[in-house]
């Protein structure tokens, strides 16, 4: 008889709250992770130590540069290492809370690295390198996934740093030279702007942030150039070297013409992320990645029966609540339950300031499938909360079907944005019509009353602006 009904691969998003779900429904569970802490990239080094960052030197620079226009006159003083260790507090309460978890919903952490080892095996192997084997009804591989290399740009966590370096720098570089204009770079490329750093961002295509909403994605360039921050699109990096004290960048135009080279104290890599899916002992179950390294899966099966896969390790956004989402769905259909995830109604955010959120479909992508649709935008400079705060840069835009009126795709840039969107994620999960959301009382003075206004903008009948 198998040992436990599933054994999980991965603590992150995905595999914890696997994890706890199996727990819930009452099935004998294990997780195994390498790392000494559980909560996975999301935890450890990727949104919440990001997310503190980003919080903390947001909050430094309004002090230094926007307190004064609400009459508060301060000077404030950076101490790099308390905020680093502001953030390495909020991760540890957070990675012991999942603790706290498994221990609650009695699942097993197994601690090691897990391999499949054949239908219905895990092979484990701990730090000391002492090999144990779990024997299983259901495997489910929630590796995650790990920041991609660039050929001629080698990371050494020292000058040249990947997303993992970049939240653990132990000063504020002079200067720092982002390559990749996407999430990552912008979100702490702003941190470090914001910190005192000279930012100049490398990006191949010629615009920012790709998948993004274009004309979202072109306001948001406008802030973050205001602020500062210098962008070279359509720029081909050709190798970078390291020194002890300076980094020396080679690109050139992707249109062509003359290289160039850029000095800078450090560069961030963040070009993009891949799966781990090497390593795992796929093979010895018949699954053989795609060509890109994902493991594919339908309705969270892999091709081999009792091999489940979810999260980052598998096609589609990188997005933590993306992973969570699975988890529940795949240990739900595994119980014997209908888990489902709607895929179109998955909602993604850029941190930066004004924070980008959005859900749905772009109004590029509804042009290319040929939909016909009416929009609705209102800017935040017209909100009364936003204006009373000094944060009316951005706008709301609602897209809706030019015959039904359900809502296909909202894209927002403004304050807090990030928390409005869920709006609009329920009324899209329940096929709300724009007017649904129009004729629903929202409280006043909020920002929240931009969404609102956008989505009467659908049919012309916006009134404050
Ligand atoms: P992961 O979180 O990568 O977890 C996989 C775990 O599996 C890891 O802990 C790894 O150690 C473990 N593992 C791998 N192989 C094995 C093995 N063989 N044996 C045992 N353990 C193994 N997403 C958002 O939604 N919002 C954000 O704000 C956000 N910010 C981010 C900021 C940064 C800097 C980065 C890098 C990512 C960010 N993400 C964000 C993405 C998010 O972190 C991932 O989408 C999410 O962590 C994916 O969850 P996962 O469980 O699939 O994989
Ligand atoms: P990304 O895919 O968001 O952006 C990578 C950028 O690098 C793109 O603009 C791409 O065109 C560019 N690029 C690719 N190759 C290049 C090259 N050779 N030279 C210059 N530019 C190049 O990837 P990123 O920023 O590394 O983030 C990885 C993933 O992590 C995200 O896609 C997202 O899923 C997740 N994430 C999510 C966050 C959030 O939800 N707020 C925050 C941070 C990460």
């Amino acid at each position: 008889m198998a040992e436990y009904d599933v054994v999980v691969i991965g603590g992150g998003p995905g595999g914890y709250n696997a994890a706890i779900r199996a727990g819930q429904l009452g099935l004998k569970v294990a997780c195994v992770e390498k790392r000494a802490t559980l909560g996975g990239t999301c935890l450890n080094v990727g949104c919440i130590p990001s997310k503190a960052l980003l919080h903390a030197s947001e909050l430094y620079e309004l002090a230094g540069k926007h307190f004064a226009d609400f009459g508060i006159e301060v000077t404030p003083k950076l101490n790099l290492p308390n905020m680093m260790a502001q953030k390495a507090s909020a991760v540890g309460q957070l990675t012991k809370g999942i603790e706290f978890l498994f221990k609650k919903n009695k699942v097993d952490w197994v601690k090691g690295a897990g391999k499949i080892a054949g239908p219905g095996r895990v092979e484990v192997t701990a730090e000391d390198g002492a090999v144990s084997v779990l024997e299983t009804r259901n495997i489910v591989i929630a590796a995650g996934s790990e920041p991609a290399p660039l050929a001629g740009v080698a990371v050494d966590q020292q000058r040249i740093v990947d997303s993992t370096g970049a939240l653990s720098l132990s000063e504020v570089p002079r200067s720092l030279i982002v390559i990749g204009a996407g999430v990552i770079g912008l979100e702490l490329g702003s941190v470090w702007r914001r910190l005192g750093a000279e930012v100049t961002v490398v990006e191949f295509l010629p615009r920012i942030t790709p998948g993004v909403d274009e004309e979202t994605a072109k306001a948001l360039q406008r802030a973050l150039a205001k602020q500062g921050i210098a962008f070279r699109l359509g720029a081909k990096v050709t190798g970078a070297k390291a020194s002890a004290k300076q980094v020396a960048l080679t690109v050139e135009p992707v249109a062509g013409g003359e290289p160039e080279t850029l000095t800078a104290d450090y560069i961030l890599l963040a070009i993009g992320r891949r799966p781990c899916a090497a390593g795992l002992g796929l093979e010895s179950v018949g699954v053989v990645p795609d060509k890109r390294g994902f493991v594919e899966t339908d309705h969270f099966r892999t091709s081999a029966p009792g091999v489940w896969a979810i999260g980052d390790v598998t096609p589609g956004p990188m997005l933590a609540h993306k992973a969570e989402d699975e988890a529940v769905a795949c240990i739900e259909i595994i119980a014997g339950k209908a888990g489902h995830v709607n895929y179109d109604v998955i909602p993604s955010v850029i941190y930066t300031a004004p924070e980008v959120a959005a859900v749905g479909k772009t109004e590029e992508e509804l042009k290319a499938a040929g939909v016909a649709y009416k929009v609705g935008k209102f800017p935040f400079a017209a909100n009364s909360r936003a204006k009373v705060n000094g944060e009316a840069d951005g706008f709301v835009k609602v897209l809706a079907d030019a015959k039904t009126d359900r809502i296909l795709g909202v894209h927002m840039i403004g304050p807090d944005v990030s928390e409005l969107i869920a709006e609009y994620c329920v009324a899209m999960e329940f096929a709300a019509a724009s007017e649904d959301v129009a004729r629903t009382c929202h409280p006043h003075p909020t920002r929240s009353e931009a969404s609102r206004q956008a989505a009467m903008g659908v049919e012309g009948w916006t009134m404050q602006a």
